[in-house]
């Protein structure tokens, strides 16, 4: 007969089974999807080691107590005609032990977190070899970056040169975020007024999804970044790019209308070097609310050459984007976009009312900012 204990563990295990499974399944999604246990930095690497320590130190814990539990109720259970257990209460041997004990687990575990904390902090960043400048401002929700060495400033992409460290400032003028780039180094929250600042490396090119990870309102998970590792040279040829104008479009072509479009309809919060009167980057030494051109919108000099729409939400596809497209409404991105960012991203500060005729000069227009 069976136990109806048996019975309900049964019917748990279903739900418990298929979590399992899934995490498993998840763990393994994309080859950019973030995680901590594969690091391609000294910083990430320093944070992971001492993750697996605690990890090992829980593990013989756990199972230590477990097994010895489990043993106990097993070996010493109640049996018939068992006379009652000796009494050890107030054994001076077994309480000191299990003070110490604990104590010394912990000051293993103190050693090694004080150890990586230093091996991370800000003194420690490397004195030698290039350093790379970048500020890192978060706003409601995207990521803008500036490069006060470069004067560039990109929204939602970091390109840094691999091998080399990059030295962040993070600076936030509305509610906290925090900057996080799983696989090259842990969390730093943005305070606003109080300035924090990180270092870290990439060792390996590649592409590394960034992450806001302090709740900032409705948009919050869709607060995200990609960091572009690349080698210097690679980087170099990118700045110079980076840093200059924006092209000017043909004369009465669909691009030079869209054109027109944006310095009517997007001018009071995105910015064009080249087509924006008086603007320019902004000076990192300065708090964002004190620069005359700190806009609200990002930057949209080289919009052409990114990867992503809306902080991270819509991919930026312009294969699907040639204004000769019959489905742009529907097909490209940037058009989904222009057409209602408030179905898009809800709770957005972007509210424009733009026709599609409109829309259509405005992609074509973008399309050009390479
Ligand atoms: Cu910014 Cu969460």
């Amino acid at each position: 007969m069976r136990m109806p204990l048996f019975r309900g563990a049964k019917r748990w295990m279903i739900p418990i089974t298929g979590l399992v499974l899934s995490s498993i399944l998840f763990a393994a999604c994309g080859e950019t999807s973030p995680t901590i246990l594969d690091t391609h930095g000294p910083v990430a690497s320093q944070e992971t080691f001492l993750f697996w320590v605690i990890l090992v130190v829980s593990v013989i814990i756990f199972v230590g107590v477990e097994g010895m539990l489990i043993f106990n109720i097993v070996r010493f259970r109640e049996r018939p005609g068992t006379p009652a257990p000796k009494q050890i209460h107030g054994n001076t041997l077994i309480e000191i032990i299990w003070t110490a004990a604990p104590a010394v687990v912990l000051l293993i575990v103190l050693v090694f977190t004080v150890r990586g904390v230093l091996a991370v902090a800000p003194e420690s960043q490397p004195t030698t070899g290039n350093t790379v400048n970048v500020t890192a401002i978060g706003h409601q929700w995207w990521w803008e970056f500036y490069y006060p060495q470069y004067n560039i400033t990109t929204a939602d992409t970091l390109v840094i040169p691999t091998n080399t460290t990059i030295h962040v400032n993070l600076f936030s003028n509305n509610v906290i975020h925090s900057f996080w780039v799983p696989k090259l180094t842990g969390k730093t929250d943005l305070i606003p007024g109080h300035d924090n600042t990180k270092w870290f490396v990439a060792n390996d090119p590649g592409t590394y999804q960034g992450i806001c990870a302090e709740f900032c309102g409705t948009q919050h998970a869709n607060m995200r970044f990609t960091v572009q590792a690349v080698a210097s040279d690679a980087f170099n040829t990118w700045a110079i790019t980076a840093n200059q104008a924006a092209a000017t479009p043909a004369d009465s072509s669909q691009a030079a209308q869209g054109e027109a479009i944006f310095k009517v309809q997007c001018e009071t919060c995105h910015g064009i070097v080249g087509v924006t009167p008086n603007y320019h980057m902004q000076d990192s030494s300065k708090n964002c609310d004190e620069v005359k051109n700190c806009l609200l919108g990002p930057d949209l000099t080289h919009f052409g050459t990114r990867k992503l729409i809306a902080g991270g939400v819509l991919q930026w596809d312009q294969q699907s984007c040639q204004p000769s497209n019959p489905n742009l409404m529907t097909q490209c991105n940037i058009a989904v976009w222009l057409h209602n960012t408030q179905a898009v991203k809800p709770g957005n500060d972007m509210v424009v009312n733009l026709t599609q005729d409109q829309i259509t000069q405005l992609v074509a227009y973008l399309i050009t900012l390479k």
